[in-house]
């Protein structure tokens, strides 16, 4: 038998594959196909305080070959008190959940994201719910006139002491698992730098999920001869395959610069069970799918983990344990 069930966070996951926030994750009802699906978990879309259209259309765009995809959605989502409501969480997972449901926050600013959290630690507190981690993204590219936090390294280390002041996170445990998306860094530098300030925070710091798309990519129409994205002047975030390679390098290079108590969660052109398997040789705890998701729905997740399986049951693994980190090197 071939188990793909990890613990991420401290939290169990029946499979180590699962949604990105993003595609698919602004509603319930989209969210509870996710949750009948073989997806290890749900996550929801980044929200913010209050809910809001996002970026004027057009503002997706999938290349015809289906290698790469662009978005500029600009955060729409029904605000956080949607993604906390009870009713939402029991609309998204059934009367008895058998897996876990995580919220992900992506504030205007540092107050917002405060806020947003002690909103979240209100709700935990009040046993009305069952949220089993918080994702604090740090990376989205699409907001304009903001900078991705996670290249301002100021702002990303006032972020996590702001963070870790909070009532939630002073105890001797965090009152839930926290995690950090992460933009996707190019230089040994900026890994080093990103890494040291979340091994700062280590004791708020559950996992770090690498990479959020690339941002400020840019795609022509030829005929039009415009950008096909109409906001930011078409510079938008890139995914799909196109970015797997640097999503494997973020999560090898994650794994080594963090501390072991910190997981790494896998995310960038994840559409095959091979995909996934790479993921976890470079050192992913468990493996997040956006792009495919968007554009296959939700049965990629039935289809990646069979794949993932039969790869694993061919090469002889019992666990995801057996190969995680493992990659092996040129003598
Ligand atoms: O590419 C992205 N698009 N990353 C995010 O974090 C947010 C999303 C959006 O809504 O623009």
């Amino acid at each position: 038998m071939v188990d793909i069930s990890v613990t991420l966070a401290g939290v169990p996951l029946t499979s180590c594959v699962y949604n990105a926030s993003g595609p698919r994750t602004g509603s319930s009802a989209a969210m509870s196909k996710i949750a009948k699906s073989a997806s290890g978990g749900v996550l929801a879309k980044s929200a913010t305080i209050a809910s809001q259209k996002g970026n004027d259309l057009p503002r997706t765009w999938h290349e015809d070959n289906g290698k790469a995809s662009l978005n500029s959605e600009g955060l729409p989502n029904s605000g956080i008190d949607y993604y906390i409501d009870p009713k939402t969480i029991s609309e998204t997972m059934g009367e008895s959940p058998t897996k876990p449901y995580m919220v992900s926050i992506s504030g205007k600013n540092i107050a917002d994201n405060l806020q947003m959290l002690q909103k979240i630690s209100s709700t935990i507190e009040s046993g009305s719910v069952n949220i089993a981690a918080v994702e604090l993204n740090l990376a989205c590219p699409n907001i304009v006139g903001k900078p991705t936090i996670g290249y301002d390294f100021e702002q990303m280390e006032d972020v996590m002491k702001q963070v870790a002041s909070l009532p939630c996170f002073s105890g001797s445990k965090p009152l839930f698992p926290l995690g950090v998306k992460m933009p996707p860094y190019f230089d040994r530098p900026h890994f080093e730098m990103a890494a040291a300030i979340l091994n700062k925070y280590k004791h708020i710091v559950s996992y770090a999920a690498s990479i959020n798309t690339i941002g400020n990519a840019l795609a022509i129409d030829y005929h039009a001869e415009m950008p096909v994205i109409r906001a930011k002047g078409g510079f938008a975030g890139l995914s799909g395959p196109a970015v797997k390679y640097t999503a494997l390098a973020n999560v090898k290079q994650m794994r080594e610069l963090l501390d072991n108590s910190i997981d790494v969660v896998g995310a960038g052109g994840v559409q095959t069970g091979r995909d996934a398997f790479e993921m976890i040789l470079c050192g992913a705890t468990a493996v997040q799918v956006g792009t495919c998701h968007w554009t296959e729905g939700p049965g990629c997740f039935d289809r990646i983990c069979d794949e993932l399986k039969a790869i694993m049951k061919d090469k002889g693994y019992g666990n995801v344990e057996d190969f995680r980190g493992k990659l092996k090197e040129w003598s």
